[in-house]
Parts: structure tokens; sequence; C-alpha cells
């Protein structure tokens, strides 16, 4: 699994619906938290590996490695908090970002099993960060344009002298 970067347009388009959690779809979850684990990242989305798919794996420190397919947001708190969030098609950069401070969402897992999690927190931030990448939303897009030009233009410098 290779992970895109941000100038890739599948970044930034809409992730569909899964209509079956096969044995396709399992496997598919299984190399989403590998490749998560090799780049010591806490959250991969589908679209990140250019799986145009509702999925998305989690796994923050002190937590087991979660799974989410086709989640709804049923909730999220008015209280926000700011957290410094970075992204793996983003290498690199890092951004406060201010974000709802807890989240109830409903899913699937990968044997197919629907569950409901309330997170708060670090888990709250990324399952609401990954969440974004499947309607296309990069956590830059939730900074002030200024901040968000500056971060593009020493993304694209610092891929250039590489
Ligand atoms: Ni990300």
């Amino acid at each position: 699994m290779e992970i895109i970067i941000l100038g890739n347009e599948l970044l930034r388009k809409k992730a569909e619906r899964v209509i079956d959690i096969d044995k396709e779809l399992t496997q598919v979850a299984m190399e989403l938290i590998d490749a998560l684990h090799k780049g010591k990242g806490v959250g991969l989305a589908g679209p990140q590996v250019g799986f145009m798919k509702r999925i998305f794996a989690v796994h923050v420190a002190k937590d087991v490695p979660r799974v989410f397919i086709n989640p709804s947001l049923l909730e999220t708190s008015s209280e926000t908090a700011k957290y410094e969030e970075g992204c793996l098609s983003i290498p690199g950069m890092y951004a406060d970002v201010v974000r709802p401070g807890a989240v109830r969402i409903q899913a699937w897992n990968e044997n197919g099993r629907p569950f409901t999690l309330d997170a708060e927190g670090i888990l709250a931030r990324v399952i609401l960060h990954e969440y974004d990448h499947l309607e296309g939303i990069l956590f830059i897009d939730r900074l002030s344009e200024l901040k968000r030009k500056r971060i593009i233009t020493k993304f694209e410098k610092l891929r250039k002298t590489y």
C-alpha cells in the first residue's frame, strides 16, 4: 500500500459507501492498519491509499487498532479543542486545528459488526480527521487561508529539494 500525498486529486474526492464487508475489504482493513503502523501515524483512510471507499483505521496510544466502515457522526460536542495535527499525506507539516472535543460515531468494524463509540481527546480528534478524508477534506482546510497557503508553499518547496 502506497500513501498518496498532497497534490494527488484522489485526496479531494468523496469516498463511496462500502456495499459489502467481504474478505477483500477485511484484507484492506488489515493493510490500512499495517500502513499506518509503518508510517508511524495514528490514522489512515482509504482515499489516502487510493482506495475510494468509506473506510479508515485508527490506532492511538494505549488503545487497540480500530477500523471504521461506513461511519456516521451521530453527535459532535459544541465544546471544541485545539491540538497539533499532522497527516501521512502531508508529511512533515503540522498545525494546530480546532475541532469538537468529543464525538459519537456509529460504524461497522472489519468483521462486519456494527458498533457505536463515544470518543474524546486524541481518539475523537483522529476520528474526525480521518472522517474528513472520506469527504475529501484535509486538516489544512480547517486552518485560516494564510496558514493553509503557508503550509502548501512550504510543503511544495520541501518536495522539490527532496
Ligand atoms: Ni490525514
